[in-house]
């Protein structure tokens, strides 16, 4: 995208996220209590699902409210620290003429914490606590460091639309379910098409001034975009749910062929764009997540 085109769409998007501003705190409904019957996510969406690991649908349905849970949690604590990312970079010299529309974006993702976060806390007693994050992140305080956030934000984003554009029109999930997807849904698609153009542009501006740093970087995104497969499977979940043997479960459950077909589902779009764009010379692939 040219750069007299993407001001263009950055101008697009604060009009957009201006006229489609909601006021998070009374946006929803929020029921007394969430009926424990209903599927908190739609079964395919399941860590077993096509495994046959796991035949019992009343363990099932208790895994879809844990791992509910588990998906809110993940963006309450990963939003925070990539937003935390985000907000050192505003209102300094090479992102001046981003702020308009990232002040969009941080109020729009401090919107979401709050609501994944209630729902937690109104229905099933808090977030799950935050897992290690093994990756080294802005570690150089150079060019590289922007592209690796603005990256894994993206990476962030695409998995959380594969899972709320599905989840958002699922009869089967109760009405503030869908809502919470739907909702998220509807803003995440300004937020990846910001989230494109910009860091192929901060990737284009890296390459000029520090070539050697490519490879390093393409390792870190696919081992970003390992670890967030990985962060889907909890342990917590599982327990949680009465899996029996929960952490072989989850451990074969990650590995089956079925599974594996999903994770590259789930990160297809962003790895295609990644490669499309030069950002990734080789396409992750989901032998990444088991080694
Ligand atoms: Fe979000
Ligand atoms: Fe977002």
């Amino acid at each position: 995208m040219a750069d007299d085109a993407f001001t263009e769409t950055l101008a697009r998007l604060s009009i957009k996220s201006r006229s489609d501003y909601y006021n998070p705190y009374t946006r929803f409904a929020w029921p007394t209590e969430v009926p424990t019957e209903r599927w908190w996510m739609s079964p395919e969406y399941l860590t077993v699902h096509g495994t046959g690991l796991v035949e019992d649908e009343n363990v099932l349905r208790a895994l879809a409210r844990q791992e509910a849970i588990n998906l809110f949690s993940l963006h309450v604590h990963g939003i925070r620290d990539l937003i935390s990312a985000v907000c050192q970079r505003m209102h300094t010299p090479g992102f001046s003429e981003y702020n308009e529309y990232l002040h969009h974006f941080i109020g729009e993702e401090n919107s979401h914490m709050w609501f994944f976060a209630e729902f937690c806390d109104r229905y099933a007693g808090g977030l799950h606590p935050p897992t290690a994050f093994p990756l080294r992140t802005d570690s150089r305080g150079d060019l590289w460091d922007d592209v690796a956030t603005f990256a894994r934000v993206l990476v962030f984003e695409e998995i959380f639309d594969f899972y709320n554009s599905r989840m958002g029109r699922d009869p089967r999930l109760p009405a503030i379910l869908r809502d919470i997807h739907a909702a998220h849904h509807h803003d995440e698609s300004r937020h990846v098409a910001f989230g494109k153009p910009l860091v192929r542009r901060l990737h284009e501006r890296a390459r000029e001034t520090d070539p050697g740093r490519c490879g390093e970087i393409e390792r870190h995104i696919k081992g970003y975009m390992s670890y967030s497969v990985r962060s889907l499977y909890s342990p917590r979940a599982f327990r949680g749910a009465g899996v029996l043997k929960p952490l072989e479960t989850r451990r074969r459950a990650m590995a089956h062929p079925a599974r594996r077909a999903f994770h590259a589902r789930a990160l297809a779009r962003v790895n295609k764009y990644f490669v499309n764009n030069g950002i990734l010379q080789t396409a992750w692939e989901d032998e990444d997540v088991h080694s």
